[in-house]
């Protein structure tokens, strides 16, 4: 199978579970009002959500992969009264947005999970308006993992195996064009016997 299908049918089969998140980052995002706001594989759009709200007359767009969890979202927003976030379809690295059109990007667990990251920060690069920022909270491994896992569907599925060494992932993000990284939080941790770090970063786009 491949690992976008993997993807799309372990999250749609993980609908109903409590929490996706490896770290929240709206708390470092200084949202303003008016806003445009984008959330990268959004899942059940809880952040999306949290943001449209602090975007007040601006608005919030959540991207995910998976048509379930989209409507999810889309079902999450109308139950809360949301009328200011919208949910899409879409893959984190070919965004169906025009250039310089957001002022924020966020992005909780879930860049892991696609192979060329940096194809990624250059289209969230290109979205971006100048000054704009990302916070991104995502997975690194502490050494390159064995190859049995970065190429087994499952383990890229489920948030571990797509975990790349931290000085190839801050690579990923000077090449896109972010020259200054902050690291806003981090906590490590170790699944089956690995060294995973799970970090909450910022940059902006000069
Ligand atoms: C661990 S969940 C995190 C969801 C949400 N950000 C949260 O914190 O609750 C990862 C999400 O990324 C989505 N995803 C994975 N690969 C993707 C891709 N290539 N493009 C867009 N979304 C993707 C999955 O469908 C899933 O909803």
């Amino acid at each position: 199978m491949s690992v976008e299908l993997s993807i799309i049918e372990r999250y749609t089969s993980e609908t109903e579970t409590v929490n996706l998140s490896c770290g929240g980052n709206l708390d470092f995002a200084q949202v303003q009002p008016g806003d445009v706001i984008i959330d990268l594989g959004c899942g059940r759009g809880t952040e999306t959500i949290l943001a449209a709200r602090k975007a007040m007359e601006g608005k919030a767009i959540g991207l995910d992969i998976t048509p379930k969890m989209v409507q999810a979202a889309r079902e999450q927003a109308a139950l809360k009264g949301v009328t200011n976030a919208e949910f899409v379809e879409g893959a984190l690295d070919s965004l169906p947005f025009p250039d310089s059109y957001a002022d924020v990007m966020i992005s909780n667990c879930s860049i892991n999970h696609v192979s060329d990251k940096e194809k990624v920060f250059r289209e969230i690069f290109r979205v971006l308006r100048p000054g704009g920022r990302f916070v991104v909270s995502d997975i690194m491994a502490q050494e390159l993992l064995p190859v049995e896992i970065t190429t087994d569907p499952e383990e890229i599925a489920a948030c571990f195996g797509g975990a790349i060494p931290s000085d190839e992932y801050f690579r990923a993000i000077r090449n896109a064009g972010f020259l200054e990284l902050e690291i806003l939080k981090e906590r490590s941790y170790l699944k089956k016997g690995y060294g995973l770090i799970s970090r909450t970063l910022r940059a902006y786009k000069k």
